[in-house]
């Protein structure tokens, strides 16, 4: 049985990036039918962040202080073979649940400094399965230099718990998926997400023309952009 665990930090559980993510995971299951999913909506968990204490390294192994929605989830969470995040840019890098996941994830590494690959940083706890994750990331800014800092703090989990972090799905200017008409674009982005998932699951990564398809802007810059702030100036209040 190949498990999969969908970390959402949107706190919008039918947003724009788990329309994307529900589509890959589609995909991914057309090819591995037999695989169980589950999807964790961070927003609707109670989880303080970490507080750097380090308990869960020297006084109890494993054990966060915390006894919480984190502590209750990720024993799950550490059972499945593939992690995907499903994670909105905000105000420049990964939204603050993607990053409080992350840091309270420390519970689950020993906290000798070892090297994964040509770096140093952790190995996991032996009862951690997860061998992959994949990122599915949206922002409503035109240009991927918007992914930059999310993508580079994703990358960077590689070297610092040891699991393989190469894959990742962009959408840039992700407000067009409400301003299109939803036969257009959300069809072709939900075809390529599950295109998407099914080549993750037969081959381990993703075309280039698939990516690139959808990291496309359906709508003209310029365009989206006055739609965008037409939007946004009728929604002030008098
Ligand atoms: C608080 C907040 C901050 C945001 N900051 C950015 C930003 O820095 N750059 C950007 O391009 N979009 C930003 N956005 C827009 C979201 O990234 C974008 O709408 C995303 O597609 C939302 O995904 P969702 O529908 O899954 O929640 C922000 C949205 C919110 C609510």
């Amino acid at each position: 049985m190949h498990k999969i665990s969908v970390i959402n930090t949107s706190y919008n559980p039918e947003g724009k990036t788990m329309f994307l993510t529900n589509a890959f995971v589609r995909g991914f299951k057309s090819k591995i039918p037999d695989e169980e999913t589950k999807i964790y909506h961070l927003a609707q968990w109670n989880f303080p962040a970490c507080e750097g204490c380090l308990d869960c390294w020297f006084k109890h192994p494993g054990q966060c202080v915390h006894d919480d929605d984190f502590s209750r989830y990720i024993k799950h969470i550490n059972e499945s073979d593939l992690v995907i995040f499903a994670c909105p840019v905000w105000v420049g890098n990964a939204n603050h649940l993607f990053r409080n996941f992350i840091e309270r994830f420390i519970c689950c590494l020993k906290p000798i400094f070892e090297k994964n690959d040509d770096m140093y940083g952790h190995k996991t706890l032996d009862d951690v399965k997860i061998k992959e994750a994949v990122m599915i990331t949206t922002c409503a800014l035109p240009g991927m230099h918007n992914f930059e800092p999310v993508i580079s703090h994703f990358k960077s989990l590689n070297y610092l718990t040891g699991i393989k972090t190469q894959t990742w799905l962009m959408k840039p200017q992700s407000m067009e998926m409400k301003y299109l008409p939803y036969t257009e674009v959300n069809e072709q982005l939900n075809a390529l997400c599950h295109a998407a998932g099914s080549c993750f699951a037969t081959t381990g990564t993703i075309s280039d023309d698939i990516r690139e398809s959808i990291s496309k802007q359906y709508i003209p810059e310029k365009e989206y952009i006055d739609a965008v702030n037409n939007d946004f100036l009728s929604r002030f209040h008098d």
